[in-house]
């Protein structure tokens, strides 16, 4: 029998992330560049397309797709074929030793639907033998080991995805999806730089590299001054307030999901999981955030908001543990029904 590979992914609206038991995890952001024509081709060294940040920063010269939005694979064949080709490049990339058998854990979104799971399954099970679809925030959890009353919040491009773990498996009734993420401080940054300064020339690509280097909530921000083109000549704006606004944005709307989950659980555990509340993604890195959380859950009776330490991997090395730990019987039926729908 072939060697069993185990492998743990993270598939974002933003970036795909992979750890696999033989010890290898990488991430590329998840966009796919087409060569345009043979011009295009030439630019690209030969190559029909280029992945992550390479067809990002050619995108001039490419058909640029980024198929997953707010967290799910866009239902259209360019972005089905896509994700079926970011899949099979980010799997080369992980350099697993031919011949293994694959099996993969991969986290969606907490609310994803049973269509958008089965798009899942059905690209990946191209290049995997079995595959178990899981919660990504539940994924988080079980990487680090918080398993009983921990509140998971994982704040990605698509969406804020929150998901309460006590000990089992968790239950629709135990995730809330919001979309205010990080695609959307993106989208309401560049409306009110718009707005207050409509001189000024820039693009989605810069608004999102401004706010990865200077993301905050709070009071205490420092100034952030940035240089756009007006006309052609670089200027400089002071838009500390429209960051900050733009931030903030998803403070509400995650407290009203965490008090939410909170309130229906079981009374006696809401303390402790009041005070247990994980932040993890790429979206968690705004400074502030936990202390603008634990500020606005004062009303509710206060908790206790913490970061995670690796955003980037949480998600890929905590589906890889799931992986490790699932009993081979789940493996087996995904196989069985596989081999029945042939
Ligand atoms: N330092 C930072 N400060 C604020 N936001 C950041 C920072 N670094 C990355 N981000 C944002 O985090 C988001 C990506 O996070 P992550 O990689 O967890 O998302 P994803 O898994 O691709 O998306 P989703 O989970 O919604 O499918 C992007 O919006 C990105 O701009
Ligand atoms: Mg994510």
């Amino acid at each position: 029998m072939s060697d069993t590979v185990f492998i743990g992914m993270d598939l974002g609206t933003s970036r795909t992330s992979i750890t696999t038991s033989t010890g290898v995890r990488t991430t590329v952001w998840s966009y796919v560049g087409y060569a345009l024509d043979h011009v295009s081709r030439k630019h690209l060294g030969g190559r029909d397309k280029v992945f992550g940040e390479e067809a990002v920063e050619n995108r001039m010269a490419v058909n640029l797709v980024r198929p997953l939005d707010k967290g799910l694979i866009l239902d259209d064949e360019e972005s089905r074929q896509a994700v079926r080709d970011l899949l099979e490049h980010i799997i080369d990339e992980a350099s697993i030793p031919s011949g293994s058998t694959i099996y993969g854990v991969i986290g969606a979104p907490a609310e994803a639907s049973v269509d958008s799971k089965a798009l899942i399954l059905s690209t990946a099970s191209e290049f995997m033998d079995s595959i178990i679809v899981c919660s990504e925030p539940f994924a988080v959890a079980y990487g680090l080991d918080f398993l009983s009353d921990t509140l998971v919040v994982d704040i990605g491009a698509g969406t804020v995805d929150l998901c309460r773990v006590h000990g089992t498996m968790p239950k629709p009734e135990d995730q809330r999806t919001h979309h205010y993420a990080g695609d959307a401080i993106d989208a309401r940054l560049a409306e009110l730089l718009t707005k207050n300064h409509p001189e000024a020339q820039f693009s989605n690509n810069m608004v999102r590299e401004i706010k990865e280097n200077y993301a905050c909530v709070g009071t205490h921000m420092d100034p952030v001054k940035v240089t756009f083109p007006v006309k052609g000549k670089p200027t400089e704006f002071d838009i500390t307030a429209e960051l900050s606004e733009a931030c903030f944005g998803m403070v509400p709307p995650t407290v009203e999901a965490l008090q939410d989950l909170i309130a229906t659980f079981d009374p006696e555990f809401q303390q402790k999981m009041r005070n247990h509340v994980l932040l993890g993604g790429g979206g968690s890195q705004i400074t502030g955030l936990s202390r603008a959380i634990e500020d606005a859950l004062v009303e509710y009776g206060g908790g206790k908001v913490r970061q995670v330490e690796e955003p980037q991997y949480a998600g890929s090395n905590g589906a890889l543990k799931v992986a490790l730990d699932m009993p081979e019987d789940f493996w087996q039926e995904f196989i069985e029904q596989q081999s029945e729908k042939a």
